[in-house]
């Protein structure tokens, strides 16, 4: 069976490659780059050992994802790629909207036009906005607090609408918690462009020496410690979560949502500690005034993915920590040109 993904390169749609294709699954990639490295793509060839096409492609170059779709028999689409920080969509907002809701309906455009009509997409847990209580269940009110989380509010409402439209769709929503860790084999990872954004890489990036102390941002939360609690999900879990919802989404029309979470909250100083642990140095940090937008609390009511989908998260906290710390120490500047692997991807590229 053949899937494309969209995304590819990325952080979470590399690690979901890794799974497809020891899964068995034949892998077409459509990544323009413009977040990633081919480098990545190179070690998922290289832990594979398996061969898999990958096209460097806007998805907005329509004529090109005709090609894609032409000279491969797709059965369904995983689609991760699009734009996903949320300061920069502050920032940027035509920008976001732009790219993230006009490639969506090109890509699901050419689905329909060449007979494809089942699909995993990327949603996120940005669009519970300000939770009132957590675990949060998949019906729990929306609303999103940012350009970002309003696309993927968006884009889910423009698939229900697609799925409502014709009894040929099926698609899967995911709503993931916070992705951390790498895997195993410590050759890919997350590799966030310039000062990251997110806790664990900021951490990672302060225990390879690379940023000098960790800035908590507050610690008057009603939480265990007064710090912000979230559902850190092992990368990992995360990607066999999309073999899943594959698994289902191809018997079946409509549209399905699950969260993808463990269902367990850790506070910023219990991430600290954990990362302290398992890489036996210390991690300097500072408490900093609260992030704006920032929420106390937020983790996951994962049972209806557990029970529909069969998936549990396995993977705990200290394996998520050890997981980055691997990726991190073994590749301290991310996907360096000179650090490739010699193998080459068997890659049918597309300028
Ligand atoms: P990522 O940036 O590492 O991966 C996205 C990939 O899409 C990149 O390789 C980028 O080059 C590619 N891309 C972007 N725009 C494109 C376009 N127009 N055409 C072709 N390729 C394009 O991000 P990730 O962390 O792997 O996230 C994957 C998906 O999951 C995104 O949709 C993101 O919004 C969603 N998500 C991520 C998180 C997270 O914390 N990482 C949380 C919730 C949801
Ligand atoms: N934090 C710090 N210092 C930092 C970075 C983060 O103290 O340098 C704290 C935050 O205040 C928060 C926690 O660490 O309490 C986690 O913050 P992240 O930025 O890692 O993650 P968020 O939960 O804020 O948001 C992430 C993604 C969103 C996505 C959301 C849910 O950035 O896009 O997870 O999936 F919507």
């Amino acid at each position: 069976m053949a899937i494309l993904i969209t995304g590819g390169a990325g952080y979470i749609g590399s690690h979901t490659c890794i799974e497809l294709l020891e899964a068995g699954y034949e892998v077409v990639v459509v990544d323009n780059l413009s977040n990633s490295s081919h480098i990545s793509l190179n070690r998922v060839a290289e832990i594979t050992n398996k061969n898999f096409t990958f096209y460097k492609m806007d998805l907005m170059d329509r004529g090109g994802l005709e090609l894609v779709f032409s000279r491969h028999s797709i059965d369904a689409v995983i689609h991760f790629a699009g734009l996903k920080a949320v300061g920069e969509s502050v920032q940027l907002p035509l920008s976001y909207y732009y790219t993230n809701i006009t490639s969506t309906l090109i890509l699901c455009e050419v689905m329909n036009k060449y007979n494809v009509h089942k699909l995993v997409f990327s949603s996120s847990a940005t669009v519970y906005g300000r939770p009132e209580l957590s675990p949060i269940a998949e019906d729990s009110p929306l609303g999103a607090t940012n350009p970002y989380g309003r696309t993927k509010l968006m884009l889910e409402q423009i698939l229900q609408d697609l799925a409502a439209s014709s009894e040929q769709w099926g698609i899967s929503i995911l709503r993931y918690f916070n992705p951390i860790g790498a895997h195993k084999s410590g050759k890919i990872g997350e590799n966030p462009n310039g000062i990251p954004n997110n806790l664990m890489p900021y951490i990672s990036q302060v225990a390879v020496g690379k940023l000098e102390k960790v800035n908590v941002f507050g610690s008057d939360y009603e939480t265990v410690d007064g710090t912000g609690v979230r559902d850190y999900i092992h990368v990992v879990d995360l990607a066999k979560g999309h073999l899943r919802a594959l698994e289902k989404v191809m018997g079946k029309s409509g549209v399905d949502i699950y969260n993808l979470g463990t269902g367990q909250g850790y506070s910023v100083l219990e991430m600290i500690a954990g990362f302290e642990r398992v890489a036996g140095r210390s991690i300097p940090y500072q408490i900093a005034a609260r992030r704006p937008g920032d929420i106390a609390v937020c983790f996951a009511d994962t049972q209806k993915a557990n029970a529909e989908l069969n998936w549990t998260a396995e993977r705990g906290i200290e394996e998520m920590c050890e997981d980055s710390w691997r990726w991190q120490s073994s590749n301290p500047n991310g996907y360096e040109e000179n650090s490739s692997s010699v193998r080459e991807i068997a890659a049918a590229s597309w300028e």
